[in-house]
């Protein structure tokens, strides 16, 4: 979570920095800042920090530049919504226009927070300057000892701002700073990252050093990209398209000093190390709403054609080969890891391995794992599942299934990731640049990835013949979206409840999880998904008249125990609403308040339509509410802490 940029180049810093931070949002939009530097008024000889940062999201910081003419007020707005292009074609044409009258500021770093100490105000936002108003900093990550080093730094006299862990990073900087010397080194930052536990990605500037930018990394990520006249920074590569060609990723413990347009890249033992530059490929992806309202909508719309590209790629590429027989006899044992939605992508997973393979093998959330002493090895085989490619803790189990020998392989939406570089086999998820914080179509090609390890798996091992790239491609035709129309009365009806609850077995109940975690994530709803065999050991005592209970039943040999289920509450006064692919009796309807007509697909791809009924529920809900179905409150799209 945060995003952070740096910038070194002429042209309007202050505009540049933010039109950055706009591909970064998704990292956290609880404050956002910039700092540059500038040529003191009084002194020309001389140099400031000048910090401009607010809480809130990315465009009151936007408001606030141009409220104080550091941004042009009528010129270039930066869209919610905008695609690499435009964007290139925007700052090319600001550049032109201001490099004239802006040769003062030559460099600048910028964050957009998600907090994790201190309250979201701005006083706790990014960029923190030293006590002596020489550096300024940004930080992605988490200083676990922070508070001890903040006792050390007041002993020292130092005083703080803020209550975030990230102002004793910039008093370290300061501590370590040798004033006699002239010339920019990374030496002050290195010592200052020995004193460091934890997480960090980190982008510093002083104001000594005009066109300077010191950075550091450890388990949070950080690139840097350099073109004829500019240095860029980020905390997604994505942030360079249009810019350069290619860029250089950070490795944990790795520095790198910027000037002008010059790189140089160090280790803990401040020796220079060589790195070679990586291709900056499949980043030109549009990230325009086009003619949809939010992010969320146009992703939901976009499942049938995330299911043909799965099956175009799969179809093109080997990404399956390794899964033969003497492969999977190497194991005996599957794992299957993620966190929030991949993890119930990584439930169904579990459930294809064993129903269509015959493998044994169990999930985890991987915050639980790591801390339960697993019995690990080389004969396990670890799968990661993660959108990002980026979430802490999913990374962390691979770092510690690598070390203990077993084969780590990562389902990946974002081919750079770290989580990708990390695995020893990745197999991409195909589903293009996913912007809103809640998963929808990245869930559904997890699914459907899973499907096709496990259908693969299936034919090696049982001398199977399932031809699952055309049951996918058959799957993208056969799925609804449904739209407003469909759900109109159960959508007012929702929307004034304060809690939910989903029902429903085996696959359903998973189903169940992610629709509600759906549902809760963007309206805020109380919502909870219980197996339906579980209601009479404890939550049937939570039914009374006013709840709403969402029965999902796509299995025809399990319809009627679930459907026991459901009337049990009813007995209890609940509101029922069924969502199956099968009709229901005249009769047996009548028990039923609303009922979702599901697509009719094969039963072993309807975890894969079912949920897309619940992702448009979810969206149609927080509209009601009037809330912003894509930045949901607390929630970043990537979780780069633990
Ligand atoms: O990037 P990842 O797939 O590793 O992210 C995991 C979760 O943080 C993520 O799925 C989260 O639960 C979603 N916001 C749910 O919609």
């Amino acid at each position: 979570m945060c995003g952070i940029v740096g910038y070194i180049g002429s042209g309007k810093q202050e505009k540049i920095l933010v039109d950055m931070l706009k591909h970064l949002d998704y990292r956290g939009y609880d404050s956002a800042g910039i700092a540059v530097i500038k040529q003191n008024q009084q002194n020309s000889l001389t140099c400031k920090i000048d910090v401009t940062k607010t809480k809130g999201k990315l465009n009151s910081l936007e408001q606030l530049l141009k409220n104080s003419n550091k941004i042009p007020k009528n010129k270039f707005l930066v869209k919610d919504d905008f695609n690499t292009e435009e964007l290139q074609k925007q700052i090319e044409t600001i550049n032109e226009l201001n490099e004239a009258d802006d040769v003062n500021s030559t460099c600048g770093i910028g964050h957009t927070r998600w907090a994790t100490h201190g309250e979201a105000t701005t006083q706790n936002a990014h960029p923190h300057l030293s006590n002596n108003n020489e550096w300024a900093i940004v930080h992605n990550g988490i200083i676990e000892n922070f508070q001890e080093l903040k006792e050390e730094l007041i002993n020292n006299k130092f005083t703080f701002k803020s209550k975030t862990d990230s102002e004793i990073v910039v008093n370290l900087l300061q501590l370590n700073t040798d004033q006699d010397n002239k010339l920019p080194t990374i030496t002050p930052l290195i010592e200052t990252c020995k004193k460091l536990k934890g997480s960090y990605a980190l982008a510093a500037l002083n104001k000594n050093f005009k066109n300077t930018l010191f950075l550091a990394r450890k388990k949070s990520p950080l690139y840097v990209a350099k073109s004829k006249k500019t240095i860029v920074v980020a905390s997604d590569p994505i942030c360079f398209a249009g810019k350069t060609k290619e860029y250089y990723s950070l490795n944990d413990n790795e520095f790198c000093l910027c000037t002008g347009n010059k790189i140089e890249f160090y280790n803990l033992k401040n020796e220079v190390i060589e790195k070679t530059a990586e291709k900056l490929e499949n980043l030109n992806q549009t990230k325009t709403k086009t003619s949809y309202k939010h992010f969320m909508q146009k992703e939901i719309n976009e499942i049938p054609d995330v299911l043909k590209n799965i099956v175009k790629r799969y179809s093109t590429n080997n990404y399956l080969d390794i899964l033969d027989k003497v492969f999977i006899k190497k194991f005996n044992k599957v794992v299957l890891i993620g966190c929030g939605t991949a993890y119930h992508a990584g439930l169904i997973g579990a459930r294809y391995l064993q129903d269509l393979a015959r493998i044994d093998a169990s999930t985890s959330v991987a915050s639980e794992f790591r801390y339960a002493n697993p019995i690990i090895d080389n004969k396990t085989l670890v799968i990661l599942v993660s959108q990002s490619g980026e979430t802490a803790d999913t990374i962390a189990v691979c770092e510690e299934a690598n070390k203990k020998g077993c084969t780590t392989l990562a389902l990946t939406n974002v081919e750079y990731s770290t989580l990708a570089k990390l695995a020893k086999i990745t197999m991409p998820l195909c589903a293009g640049t996913e912007i809103a914080v809640a998963s929808t179509k990245a869930y559904v090609a997890q699914v459907a990835v899973l499907y096709l390890i496990a259908s693969k798996l299936s034919n090696e091992l049982l001398n199977k013949n399932i031809n699952f790239l055309e049951n996918l491609q058959k799957l993208s035709d056969q799925i609804i979206i449904p739209t407003k129309q469909d759900f109109i009365t159960l959508v007012d009806e929702i929307s004034k409840k304060q809690t939910a609850f989903f029902i429903g077995r085996d696959y359903d109940y998973i189903t169940c999880e992610e629709a509600s975690l759906k549902l809760k994530e963007i309206t805020y709803i109380n919502s909870n998904a219980y197996p339906a065999g579980e209601l009479k050991h404890g939550f049937l005592a939570l039914i009374d008249e006013s709840s709403y209970l969402f029965v999902i039943a796509t299995k025809r040999d399990l319809l009627e125990k679930t459907l026991n289920g459901a009337y049990e509450a009813k007995a209890r006064g609940a509101n029922l609403i069924f969502a199956s692919q099968f009709e229901l009796e005249n009769e047996v309807k009548k028990d039923f308040k609303h009922i979702l007509q599901l697509p009719k697909v094969d039963e072993n791809l309807a975890p894969l339509s079912s949920i897309v009924a619940f992702q448009v529920l979810a969206y149609l809900v927080c509209l009601k509410r009037k809330l912003n179905p894509d930045k949901p409150r607390n929630l970043a799209k990537s979780v780069t802490v633990e």
